[in-house]
């Protein structure tokens, strides 16, 4: 079934190029995309030079932090999979997993290095008696990791938090194998900076308009994106949902497989009722037999009621650069779909409201 368009429904009449891109990205999100490949390497000699110790931490890892600095370590915790020889947990809340001894690890990440939830976790990870170590770009966070001796990875200023992604994730590996709770990918990380950077040619600005990154964009107008992911693209599908509600403005959700085969399929039935919704299915090579089965049948069940139905699959060999070519189509994706709806990527207007408000409470 095809929906019809209505008068509202936003329709595709611009041109992809860098000069109407520039029109709209006021603030130049485009080039710190494009700029992945050399974040990566970057993140990697920032952390080489920041920490000269390692630690055994054998209740693992806990990566503390909010929105675009705790994705790092979702992904992380994603690219290490099976590898993983201790336990690696994401806390973005105010508070540690309440199993955190001593003996954990406690990576506080925040770019600006001033959002409270993390901090909170800075603080009773110092109380705790954990072993911390902390990635940003000052605030805060760094004044108090500078003044009680913690290790700091100091990342480069001048972004959205949202764009350090490749910083993020770079950091949490690292300290991962710092710590034993994974190897070290130090050269899977170089070389997946290079297959990224043959990605940026092939759906960056200069690609043409059927490339892939600004195909998927079209089709995405109009509509409310649903990403569905699974094991290593679950992380990925949620960072396509936070993307293209931070760059373009919209509300997307995200969720993962077999899960959703169990609740979320059921939705889809409805949705024409009540409103334009477009699927999004990530897949890996490597996936269960099991789930790309279920990713293809559940496809085929829904297709009906979504506008559009996409089925994208990970590029590369290894976990990492599997891992970075979907996020870095994503972080395109969303760009692009910003551009088209003609709203500036970059502000993110609400968030900053909202802490501000908070902190006068
Ligand atoms: C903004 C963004 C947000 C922030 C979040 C936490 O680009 O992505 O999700 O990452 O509000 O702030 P930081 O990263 O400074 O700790």
């Amino acid at each position: 079934m095809s929906i019809p368009a209505t008068e509202d429904t936003e329709t595709n009449t611009v041109e992809l190029s860098r000069e109407t891109i520039a029109r709209v990205d006021i603030s130049d999100q485009l080039s710190d995309v494009l700029a992945l490949p050399e974040h990566l390497r970057d993140a990697l000699w920032r952390v080489e030079s920041a920490i000269m110790q390692g630690w055994d931490t054998s209740a693992g890892l806990v990566v503390a932090g909010m929105g675009g600095s705790a994705i790092g370590g979702a992904l992380a915790r994603a690219a290490l999979g099976d590898h993983a020889s201790r336990p690696i947990f994401v806390t973005r809340a105010y508070g540690l997993p309440p199993w955190t001894t001593p003996d954990t690890m406690v990576l506080c990440a925040s770019y600006s290095g001033n959002t409270e939830e993390t901090l909170a976790c800075y603080e009773s990870a110092g109380a705790l008696g954990a072993q911390r170590v902390v990635v940003t770009t000052g605030g805060r966070l760094a004044e108090m990791a500078r003044a009680d001796g913690v290790p700091v990875i100091p990342l480069p200023g001048g972004f959205q938090p949202r764009a350090a992604v490749a910083y993020m994730t770079v950091a949490a590996l690292e300290v991962a194998a710092l710590c034993g709770a994974g190897p070290r990918l130090t050269s899977e990380i170089d070389v997946a900076a290079s297959h990224a950077e043959q990605l940026v040619a092939e759906w960056g600005p200069d690609a043409n308009e059927g490339s892939l990154a600004k195909e998927i964009a079209a089709s995405l107008l109009g509509s409310i994106p649903v990403i569905a992911g699974a094991g290593l693209t679950a992380p990925i599908a949620y960072r396509w949902k936070t993307q293209i509600n931070e760059n373009a403005k919209l509300p997307a959700f995200a969720h993962e497989l077999p899960e959703l085969d169990h609740n979320e399929i059921i939705g889809w039935e409805g949705a024409e009722s009540v409103g334009r919704f477009a699927a999004v299915f990530l897949d890996d090579s490597d996936a269960h037999p099991r789930v790309k089965a279920r990713m293809e049948l559940t496809e085929k069940l829904i297709a009906d009621h979504a506008t559009a139905s996409l089925h994208l699959e990970t590029r590369g060999q290894t976990a990492i650069e599997r891992i970075f070519s979907l996020v870095l189509l994503g972080d395109l994706v969303s760009l692009y779909l910003a551009v088209l709806r003609g709203v500036d990527p970059g502000p993110v207007e609400m968030i900053e409201r909202l802490k501000s408000e908070l902190a006068q409470r």
